[in-house]
């Protein structure tokens, strides 16, 4: 299959996790896919799965000279860009009697400001219009205690869909969000110390998803991969939840 033929996508956080599913998948659809996080050794590991129509940057979503470096190379090497992920971010658990200034920061500056300057700086690229996807999370229509920072972050990627959606129509490119559940990424072990307390951790979240188990990261590439192509061409400005329910019930 060629869905993504002769495409040129940039995906932030690409080396683990959903990230790198959507990068394998886009790959395999015949897409160049720049991916682009911080940890060398996760990026050539990433490389090596993806095989072949891959090229990693180690840079810093939250460094507006990281992305202008992003940028500059893919428009010396590609001239185009069609698709961007927005895809990393971080979460850490902060109930707000304990909830630090710097944790607030850290998190949406990542969360929240990355995406709009990385679509800022790619922008100048996507000259023969194309899709943005932003990954947000069920957890923006949720109420889940100690999410203070981190959902309020994937709903300003909400409305940062409307607002694009509507700024770039004369452009051709969509914007569109991917919500995914509870999905099993290297994310549910950052959050944990030991076994144990990730077992608690992932039986808190089944008791929540009707379809009840863990998502998968190439099941919510298969959303990425549809938000990415002309299966997609009449949505922008939606959110596709990709969330085993959770968000839903
Ligand atoms: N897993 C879930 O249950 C779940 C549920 C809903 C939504 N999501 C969303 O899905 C997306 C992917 O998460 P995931 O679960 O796949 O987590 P993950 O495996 O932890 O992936 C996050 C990626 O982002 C990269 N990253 C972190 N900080 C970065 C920075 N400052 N600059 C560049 N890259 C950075 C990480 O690499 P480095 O640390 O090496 O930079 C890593 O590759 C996130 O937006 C997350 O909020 C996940």
């Amino acid at each position: 299959m060629s869905t993504l033929a002769g495409k040129v996508a940039v995906i932030s956080g690409g080396a683990t996790g959903i990230g790198l599913a959507i990068a394998q998948r886009f790959a395999a659809e015949g897409a160049h896919v720049y991916i682009f996080s911080r940890r060398r050794a996760l990026l050539d590991q990433a490389v090596e799965r993806i095989g072949r129509n891959v090229t990693a940057i180690q840079a810093d979503a939250t460094n507006l000279d990281d992305l202008d470096r992003i940028a500059e190379t893919v428009r010396k090497e590609q001239g185009v860009v069609d698709i961007v992920v927005s895809n990393a971010a971080l979460v850490e658990q902060a109930p707000i009697d304990t909830l630090t200034p710097e944790h607030f920061d850290r998190t949406f500056n990542l969360n929240a400001r990355g995406p709009v300057f990385l679509v800022q700086k790619l922008l100048p690229l996507m000259t023969g219009g194309g899709s943005i996807i932003l990954v947000s999370s069920a957890m923006h229509v949720m109420g889940i205690p100690g999410h203070t920072t981190y959902a309020a972050t994937k709903a300003a990627l909400r409305s940062y869909a409307r607002t694009w959606a509507a700024e770039f129509k004369d452009r051709g490119i969509r914007v569109n969000l991917l919500s995914p559940g509870v999905t099993d990424t290297p994310m549910l072990d950052s959050q944990v110390s030991t076994p144990e307390e990730r077992e608690a951790l992932v039986n808190m979240y089944l008791s929540m998803v009707p379809i009840g188990r863990l998502g998968r990261p190439e099941e919510v590439a298969n959303g990425a991969l549809f938000l990415a192509s002309d299966q997609s061409s009449y949505m922008t400005g939606a959110d596709l939840m990709y969330d085993g329910g959770v968000g839903q019930v």
